[in-house]
């Protein structure tokens, strides 16, 4: 099985340098690709409560061979339940929905800025870490104005910022925020939602002269580049294809071609966090 290194959260939590995104995988085709994914190795599973899956995850988790305490599992709070009550409801419902009695990372789905709760929704997030309900806390598709509102408002720093990334969108500007603040940068769709990008004429070339696929050299950029991705796969061969990392490197200059596919525009589907909101 493959060794995958470890990254180090600002608040002692170790995390592995690629996680498994579970969107979309659901009831019992969903266990059994989650159960498909942790037989593979991977430790870290990304789910939400929006996802509808924690059920899924949680039933995975007890019938998977490998112990509780050797998984990271992620969930994240919705953002219509933004208020102090509601958020402490929801993560204790998220909890029995897996059941669970701990989540090792929760994060905040998104921002909402029109609705600016937040931060109320942070200091939720703080109290449920206190209480023992949560290992570690943090965020998903903050950006810097809205990392600097919690930080000065609570002096709690998120562990985790989780945005989304890729080729097409690297996030240069929010890496370095991240980076400066000791917040590790999480790459959701880190293949694109397998559009386009997966056949991108420049990576192709960089993947023929390592004997790769797209997926794997697209996945080692992010891992070089301190990113930590989540690729979703429901097929066993693929979620291996999308492990198996370790034993190559991108020189400079490939990490600098694959670099300079990034756009503005380059989002999958228009998500700016400053107008894109979920509930
Ligand atoms: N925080 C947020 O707001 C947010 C937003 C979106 C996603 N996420 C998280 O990030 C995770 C990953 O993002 P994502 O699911 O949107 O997209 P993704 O991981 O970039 O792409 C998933 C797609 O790529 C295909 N795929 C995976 N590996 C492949 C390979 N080696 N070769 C060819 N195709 C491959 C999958 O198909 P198969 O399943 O058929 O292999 C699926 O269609 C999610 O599952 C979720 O956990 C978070």
């Amino acid at each position: 099985m493959t060794t995958i290194p470890q990254k180090t959260l600002n608040d002692g939590l170790q995390l592995p340098a690629v996680g498994f995104g579970t969107y979309k995988l659901n009831g019992a085709s969903g266990i059994n690709s989650i159960l498909s994914a942790i037989d593979t190795g991977y430790r870290l599973l990304d789910s939400a409560f929006n996802y509808e899956n924690e059920g899924a995850l949680g039933e995975a988790v007890r019938r998977s061979s490998v112990s509780r305490e050797e998984l990271i599992i992620t969930s994240k709070l919705p953002g219509r339940h933004h208020s102090y009550d509601e958020a402490i409801t929801t993560i204790q419902e998220s909890l029995f929905r897996a059941g669970l009695d701990y989540y090792d990372l929760y994060l905040i789905h998104w921002p909402n800025p029109s609705k600016d709760l937040y931060v109320e929704a942070w200091q939720a997030l703080i109290d449920a870490q206190k209480w023992g309900l949560i290992r570690s806390i943090g965020v998903c598709n903050f950006l810097p104005e809205h990392l600097d509102r919690l930080i000065k408002e609570t002096g709690v720093t998120p562990s985790v910022n989780q945005v989304e990334l890729h080729p097409y969108f690297s996030q240069e500007q929010q890496r370095a925020y991240d980076k400066e603040h000791g917040i590790l940068t999480e790459s959701w769709s880190p293949l694109g939602r397998a559009n386009k990008l997966l056949q991108d004429p420049a990576i192709k070339k960089i993947a023929d002269a390592h004997e790769k696929s797209i997926p794997q050299i697209i996945l080692r950029w992010h891992v070089q580049l301190g990113a930590l991705p989540l690729p979703k796969s429901s097929s066993p061969k693929r979620q291996l294809e999308n492990l198996s990392l370790f034993d190559f490197s991108l020189s400079d200059e490939e990490m600098q071609t694959i670099g300079k596919l990034s756009h503005p525009h380059g989002r999958t589907f228009d998500q700016d966090p400053s107008r894109y909101e979920e509930f």
